[in-house]
């Protein structure tokens, strides 16, 4: 399986506009969900981690933090912004760590580009694999309404030394969204890349079973209001948070 690396050329794009402002938002939730339960300076996996401002936040609590992405350019950022932190470029369908960490994030729909509930699954597994017993696992992923409400749009920014167009579209009948990026930067003149991040809609539902599948239990889904409070799922909402834990004792059978 080849590493997915399609946010290579989005990367200092996505450090500049995207990476500070969801994590800001979901810090309390992570506080909430997870840091309140493990130990002081325990390890945290941030998977797919991207450009490591979540990565920072954590070590700036005494966390140990891994982060793993499969974009060596989005890492390129994480090692400068969090120059305390330990980046390994891999895939989260195939990756393998040992079973260290108390904590595992992923963060702002990551694993929406995980295009099959087979590979997702893997994912998971992966995780599971890499938590200590009793570890807990955290991740939001982006739920139908979203697509449906905020994925049908064109917007651009446009600022001194670059400009970039985003179309985003939905198709509800493959549950794909795609989003486009056209980039204009100066380098001789004005130069121009392309390119596209394409996310699988999953409904709760799916997403439960295969965590279930792999292992993990006290499984629990929520969404979040205006105010950032935790509130039940429901299928209104436009993103959702996953938390479950390996279990303390696994059956032997
Ligand atoms: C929307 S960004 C989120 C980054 C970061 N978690 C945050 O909250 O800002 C998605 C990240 O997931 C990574 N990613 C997506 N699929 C991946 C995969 N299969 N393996 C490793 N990284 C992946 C991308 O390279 C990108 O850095």
């Amino acid at each position: 399986m080849t590493i997915y690396s399609d946010y290579d050329l989005f990367a200092w794009v996505y450090n500049k506009h995207w990476g500070e402002s969801f994590v800001q938002l979901i810090f309390p939730l992570i506080e909430n969900l997870i840091l309140q339960y493990i130990p002081p300076k325990a390890r945290i996996l941030d998977l797919c981690c991207g450009t490591g401002q979540l990565a920072q936040m954590l070590i700036d609590r005494g966390y140990q933090v891994t982060g793993l992405d499969g974009s060596k350019e989005m890492l390129r950022f994480a090692r400068e912004n969090a120059p305390d932190g330990e980046f390994i470029v891999a895939d989260a369908r195939s990756f393998k760590l040992p079973d260290i960490y108390h904590a595992t994030v992923s963060t702002f729909d990551s694993l929406n580009h995980v295009m099959t509930l087979e590979e997702l699954t893997s994912v998971f597994r992966n995780v599971y694999a890499a938590l200590r017993k009793g570890g807990l696992f955290l991740f939001d992923l982006n739920m139908e309404e979203g697509y449906m409400t905020d994925w049908n749009d064109n917007f651009g920014i446009v600022e001194e030394d670059h400009v970039c167009v985003i179309r985003s579209n939905y198709n509800q009948e493959e549950q794909i969204a795609q989003f486009d990026a056209t980039i204009f930067y100066p380098e001789n003149g004005w130069q121009r890349s392309d390119l596209t991040l394409l996310q699988k809609c999953y409904s709760e539902l799916e997403i439960l079973s295969a965590l279930e599948v792999a292992g993990f239990t006290e499984i629990h889904s929520y969404s979040y209001n205006l105010q950032s409070d935790l509130i039940e799922l429901t299928t209104d909402a436009g993103r959702a948070f996953f938390i479950c834990q390996k279990p303390l004792e696994t059956n032997v059978s």
